[in-house]
């Protein structure tokens, strides 16, 4: 009964490294969380300082959780429980101990969450971001749209899986409240 309370809190701890800072402080770059919308994540360090950085931020968000998976995977658990030890990465990333609870908005972890859990669910979600953001250059609008999108795509191709990922994709949307307000009033930062 302790593995899936035990890997869950593994999971939170391994959340809570935000790519983002290591990135921006091993390249002597400003902090991110001070500079553009100030999110620690990898759409603002590639509005800040480009595709390199900004991709490197990517892996070390959407692979932090792996590892813990993997154990879970190993231990023959359930859908739920891993459902439970992928949110406990998300929370670690969004609420971080170490920086007084302020982290990130999930988008990379949940991808790469999904992308050990239903790889399918991932690379769809993956390519509408990828081309939303690039034709209308908005992070969060890409990330809203492909939070909506991740649960009707899991019904689909992963069922086993939906709760889980109408899990992360409401905790996405609650950590995107900000980008909605400025979204409504017009001043949202673009890429
Ligand atoms: O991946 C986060 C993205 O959806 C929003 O980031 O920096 O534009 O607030 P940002």
């Amino acid at each position: 009964w302790y593995i899936i309370p035990a890997l869950t809190i593994l999971g939170y701890l391994s959340g809570t490294w935000l790519g983002a800072i290591t990135v921006c402080r091993l390249a002597r770059l400003p902090d991110p969380r001070l500079t553009g919308s100030s999110n620690p994540g990898f759409s603002n360090v590639l509005r800040l300082h480009g595709a390199r950085l900004a991709l490197a931020t990517l892996l070390i968000d959407m692979a932090k959780g792996w590892p813990v998976l993997l154990l879970g995977l190993a231990a023959g658990l359930e859908p739920w429980g891993l459902g439970i030890i992928g949110l406990g990465v998300l929370l670690g990333h969004c609420y971080p101990l170490w920086y007084r609870f302020r982290g990130g908005k999930a988008v990379a972890s949940a991808f790469g969450v999904l992308l050990l859990l239903t790889p399918g669910v991932a690379l769809i979600c993956a390519l509408v971001w990828v081309l939303l953001a690039w034709r209308i250059h908005t992070a969060a609008v890409a990330s809203l749209t492909s939070a909506c999108l991740a649960p009707l795509v899991s019904l689909w191709l992963a069922p086993d899986f939906v709760w889980e990922v109408v899990g992360f994709a409401l905790l996405v949307l609650v950590r995107h409240a900000l980008n909605i307000r400025r979204l409504s009033d017009g001043s949202e930062h673009q890429l």
